[in-house]
């Protein structure tokens, strides 16, 4: 038995911003009081953990343990863990959900303020990390999750218990990317039958708001891609156009003028899922005037700054932004987990690429090539 000792397995270290990362041995602690240890089973790579290792991330800092989209078994539990037990099958939660504090009481929002402060430091809740290499230097945490070790240790807050039928291969997956873009669809702008919606990228991310306002039953949905590659999947997800402002559009005009064109005067809800400012903008201005919504999900680079005119919401359009979907990680994963398990949400199909763990450089590589969408990594390999 493992439980209350240190276990030594392999993981994948960033020691440096633009560099490659090390996989190697490290020591990973015993899960201390309201603390759970986790064998990862798979993990994807995300676009946040490729914008921490690059170094723009003003916020990243090394040496850590990225990964934040991955499932697996739990292989102990700290003093007073109540949430989940040695064998369950968990996703780990970079969004924890506590149920006590002022935002989880709220009803208004899936923020959880009680490991905020260290999470955000790369440290438990108790200001210390679980990892070490074997140099017996301390390697920091990463959004409460670091699944790309073959052991990890997470706040009992950031971990949810999923039915232990649903394959881990897949469901690492509703960690991040699938469960974001759905939830934003689904819960933050809460799209209603009929509604018309345009999704700027078609990534995992754009693609899963597709995929919600499919289920929402909107009229019309139209994405938003400089990669012509794109046009197949976004339909295959629901989409019923597919716009390509490189080059779908006439001398002089504008992506929002020919959305406006499309639409009779601009969208119900549309949705960044590019993480580029300019986009944004485009995205709100392309929203109905006097109800249009547009929803914020990407994540722009270090510095960079929103911009339009205040007319523009004077007229009624609403800017929001929406972080994991709107979804409480330890109420919902649950509800999420069913309906891909009864075939309502396509998980399996975001998977494009499969990898052994150690090659998980390789991985990050992927994600440059407009062909993948996901890359799982199987910890075993
Ligand atoms: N808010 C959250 O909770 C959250 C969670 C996960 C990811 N994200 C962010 O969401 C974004 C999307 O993630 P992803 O994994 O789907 O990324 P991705 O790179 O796979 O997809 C982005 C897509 O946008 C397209 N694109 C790029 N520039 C464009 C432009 N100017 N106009 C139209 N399309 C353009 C690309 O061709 C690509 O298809 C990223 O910024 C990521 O960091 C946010
Ligand atoms: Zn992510
Ligand atoms: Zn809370």
């Amino acid at each position: 038995m493992s439980e209350g000792k240190p276990i030594t397995c392999t993981a994948a270290v960033a020691y440096e911003a633009g560099k490659p990362l090390t996989v190697e041995e490290i020591v990973v602690d015993p899960p201390k009081a309201h603390e759970v240890r986790i064998k990862v089973e798979y993990t994807a790579v995300c676009h946040t953990d490729a914008y921490t290792l690059s170094g723009v991330d003003p916020e990243g800092a090394f040496p850590s343990i990225l990964g934040h989209e991955g499932a697996g078994v739990v292989e102990s539990v700290g003093e007073g863990v109540t949430n989940v037990k040695a064998g369950d099958h968990v996703i780990a939660l970079y969004t924890a959900e506590c149920k006590e504090c002022k935002f989880c009481k709220s009803g208004k929002t899936n923020l959880c303020g009680s490991v905020r402060a260290t999470q955000g430091k790369g440290v438990m809740p108790d200001g210390t990390s679980r990892f070490h290499n074997k140099k017996g230097e301390d390697l920091l945490h990463f959004m409460g999750c670091s699944t790309f070790s073959q052991y990890t240790v997470v706040a009992d807050v950031s971990v949810v218990a999923i039915d232990p039928k649903a394959p881990l291969d897949k469901t690492c997956l509703l960690g991040c990317g699938v469960t974001t873009g759905y939830g934003a669809a689904v819960k933050t702008a809460d799209v209603q039958k009929g509604d018309t919606v345009a999704i700027f990228g078609a990534g995992t991310v754009g693609l899963s708001v597709v995929q919600g306002a499919h289920v929402r039953g909107a009229s019309k949905i139209i994405v938003v891609d400089i990669n012509d590659q794109k046009k197949q999947w976004s339909l295959d997800f629901g989409a019923t156009d597919f716009v390509n402002p490189s080059k779908g559009l006439k001398d002089g005009q504008t992506i929002v003028d020919k959305l406006v064109e499309m639409t009779d005067g601009g969208l119900d809800f549309t949705f960044d899922c590019t993480g580029n400012t300019d986009v944004m903008r485009s995205a709100l201005e392309a929203c109905h005037k006097g109800w249009g919504q547009s929803i914020i999900i990407g994540v722009a680079a270090a510095g960079k700054e929103i911009s339009t005119r205040p007319f523009q919401l004077v007229t009624g359009r609403v800017w929001k932004g929406s972080a994991f979907g709107g979804i409480k990680g330890r109420s919902e994963m649950g509800g999420l987990v069913s309906d891909y398990m009864d075939g309502k949400l396509k998980v399996d199909e975001f998977i494009t690429h499969r990898r052994g763990f150690t090659d998980i450089n390789s991985a990050f590589e992927d994600l440059h090539h407009g062909d993948c969408l996901r890359t799982v990594l199987d910890l075993s390999k």
